[in-house]
């Protein structure tokens, strides 16, 4: 089995761009392929369980097309599967086999649905006493009331009501809300229990909106679907971030500190999970919304208060909050999750002894949770701090929230193992690389030229087992492949293109641009000069943004280069400014070029050392210049070794 180690983690900063929503992204695509005409879905959750749903609209013969990174065009074929007959995989997503369920079951052909084995122990049982009413022809072919399920055609009659139970999963009601505008009559359905997660029925009713067909709701009681509506395609539409993955996120600037910053939804937002954030206000988190962003800073006080709390609103964030649980200042207690005992696992069950491996005291009902983290000795502190066991092997039971759930547990300073990470793919494949990328710690080094800087960090780096970059030889690359391309160096327009697609490969040492080593090249007088010129360009600055933040992961990362610590890494765990005189750089400067058996003249190499920090110190864009949160070493009077021990000192104090 894969494991992932995870390292202690002290503190979380950054932005995160979210991928799409899981709800939104296969209901779109179904409610696509119900709906007459094409639609262009953009910006769709690309991972396991929308891949399911896309499989299967191709396999009934729905025209399903990629037309560029994450965006689909989907030829509809209004509820008329041109594939009458055919077997459906629907592995392990809920969202795939209930909705698919319900339209096929209107369909008039015959199809045979199942999934993996855990898929064979979800119920589905409610949705199907819902169609059996209107006289569809859905069978078991396993145990009653589980997949796998095999569907006929069959004559439909829809006298009355439909009444079906919401207590279970609010799946159900959905599958039939999104398949019974395809009868073309009015459909009533009676909910004959309370309905639970009703958030993402107004996901489902939102979604029918836009694609024109409207629902009349008496509270969560009764929904009456008018007669006569028809699907029809809004065009173009845009899945918005997926607002259950941004709770791992903004729970880690909760607990570290923080800002988070998770992008793609915000204010606007149509799921119901976007409320985790008023939760985790609720144990005094500082939240931030906009338009398309939500910001998560930890409480002015560094410390999450416990809470007593009812979560049957947003029960798959809820499980982030069960792991807040461990950083909050006493006993929580989460209400009203019965839901979870039928999710990818049981996963009260499954919460609870992972808790347990952590140090925590869990207690578990039916449907609810509570859960104490074990502290320091009283009596040694004023308010103890949560203690976490090390190294604890959490198991995650195929379920992918159970694996970026306890991700966080390493916020607790101690390192964690996370046993089969991939299941994260069912709904976020790259999630660990993302979260490194707010949590790996960062060592920003900056510091005039020929201060050492690069060769300091590339030994810290060594020492600590951390990735480097050095930053510099971006804005190197990017020079050197405008000149290659005949673009003027001044030509912002043209240049920051070349520095948003640099071919570029870092191997052992050596620098390659489109598989040509430059690691000589880029060194040249001309490429110094260059990359000075076109690193004033704010254009070429923000297209290397995305590309440098990619290089922090675990177990940690050394940036080197002018702005590591204030626009790249602003949160960056240490950061260090490191110089010397001018006098002692062009001194350093000399030796190199004579070990090089070049010939060198220090007064020239002083007076050109000396002219490029006034224009490095007065230039617009980056300036160089100690930030105030950058402790300075000088490395006049240092040797190698002895800048690289102090620059650990400072990493070494700030990782405590
Ligand atoms: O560190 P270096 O000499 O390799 O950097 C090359 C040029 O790029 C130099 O003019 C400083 C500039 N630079 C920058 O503006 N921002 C960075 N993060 C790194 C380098």
């Amino acid at each position: 089995m894969e494991q992932l180690n995870l390292p202690p983690l002290f503190h979380a900063s950054g932005v995160v761009r979210l991928p799409g929503s899981k709800s939104i992204s296969n209901r779109m695509l179904l409610l696509a392929a119900l709906a007459e005409g094409t639609t262009e879905i953009r910006d769709l959750l690309d991972s396991d369980d929308t891949r399911v749903m896309l499989d299967a609209l191709q396999k009934v013969g729905v025209g399903v097309t990629a037309i560029g990174t994450n965006a689909y065009r989907v030829d509809g074929c209004a509820g008329r599967f041109p594939v009458k007959d055919a077997d459906l995989f629907m592995g392990n997503a809920g969202t795939a086999i209930r909705p698919l369920t319900a339209a096929l079951a209107l369909s008039g052909g015959s199809y045979r649905l199942s999934g993996v084995p855990r898929m064979h122990e979800r119920p589905i049982g409610d949705l199907v006493d819902g169609l059996l009413q209107i006289g569809t022809d859905v069978r078991y072919t396993g145990n009653p009331g589980f997949p796998p399920l095999a569907i006929g055609p069959a004559t439909i009659s829809l006298q009355g009501p439909i009444r079906a139970r919401g207590d279970v999963s609010s799946q159900f009601l959905t599958a039939l809300l999104m398949a019974l505008p395809l009868t073309g009559e009015q459909a009533v359905i009676e909910m004959t229990t309370e309905l639970i997660s009703k958030p993402y029925i107004e996901i489902t009713l939102n979604l029918m909106a836009r694609f024109g067909v409207r629902v009349e709701r008496e509270g969560w009681q009764r929904f009456t679907i008018p007669a006569g509506q028809r699907y029809c395609s809004p065009g173009l539409l845009h899945v918005e971030g997926d607002a259950s993955s941004a709770s791992y996120f903004l729970a880690a600037g909760a607990i570290a500190g923080g800002p988070v910053r998770v992008e793609g939804i915000g204010r606007q937002s149509i799921q119901g999970d976007v409320r985790f954030a008023d939760e985790l206000e609720k144990l005094g988190a500082r939240i931030t919304w906009g338009d398309n962003f939500i910001e998560a800073r930890a409480p002015e006080s560094d410390k999450l208060r416990a809470f007593d709390l009812d979560f049957n609103h947003i029960p798959d964030a809820a499980m982030t909050l069960a792991v807040a649980a461990l950083f909050t200042d006493g006993r929580c207690v989460l209400r009203n999750i019965a839901s979870w005992r039928v999710k990818e696992t049981d996963r009260i069950s499954a919460m609870a002894t992972e808790l347990r491996k952590l140090g925590a005291t869990v207690e578990e009902g039916g449907d609810w949770l509570a859960v104490s983290m074990s502290r320091g000795d009283p009596a040694n502190a004023v308010s103890p701090a949560p203690t976490f066991v090390p190294n604890a092997a959490i198991d995650t039971y195929d379920d992918h929230r159970m694996a970026m759930c306890f991700s966080l547990a390493a916020l607790g300073g101690v390192p964690v193992t996370i046993n089969d990470p991939k299941c994260v793919a069912k709904t976020f494949p790259d999630y660990f690389d993302a979260f490194a990328e707010v949590t790996a710690p960062v060592i920003a080094i900056d510091g005039p030229s020929a201060s050492g800087k690069g060769t300091v960090a590339e030994r810290v780096a060594a020492k600590l087992g951390y990735h480097y970059l050095d930053s510099g030889s971006l804005y190197r690359l990017t020079a050197l492949a405008a000149i290659r391309a005949g673009v003027a160096l001044d030509d912002e327009a043209g240049v920051a293109p070349l520095a948003a697609t640099l071919p570029a490969t870092f191997e052992g040492g050596r620098i390659l641009l489109s598989g040509d080593d430059v690691t000589e090249a880029i060194r040249t007088e001309e490429i110094s000069a260059g990359s000075s010129k076109v690193a004033a360009l704010p254009a070429v600055r923000a297209a290397l943004l995305d590309r440098q933040r990619a290089y922090r992961r675990f177990p940690g990362l050394v940036a080197d280069g002018r702005d590591m610590g204030s626009v790249v890494f602003p949160g960056a765990t240490a950061k260090v400014f490191l110089t010397a005189s001018a006098e002692a750089r062009a001194e350093r400067r000399y030796k190199q070029l004579i070990a090089k058996g070049m010939s060198a003249n220090i007064h020239a190499l002083l007076q050109d050392l000396q002219e490029r920090d006034a224009r490095d110190a007065q230039r617009s864009v980056a300036p160089l210049k100690q930030s105030d949160d950058a402790e300075l070493v000088d490395t006049t009077p240092l040797g190698i070794e002895e800048a690289v021990a102090a620059v650990m000192t400072i990493v070494e104090r700030q990782q405590m």
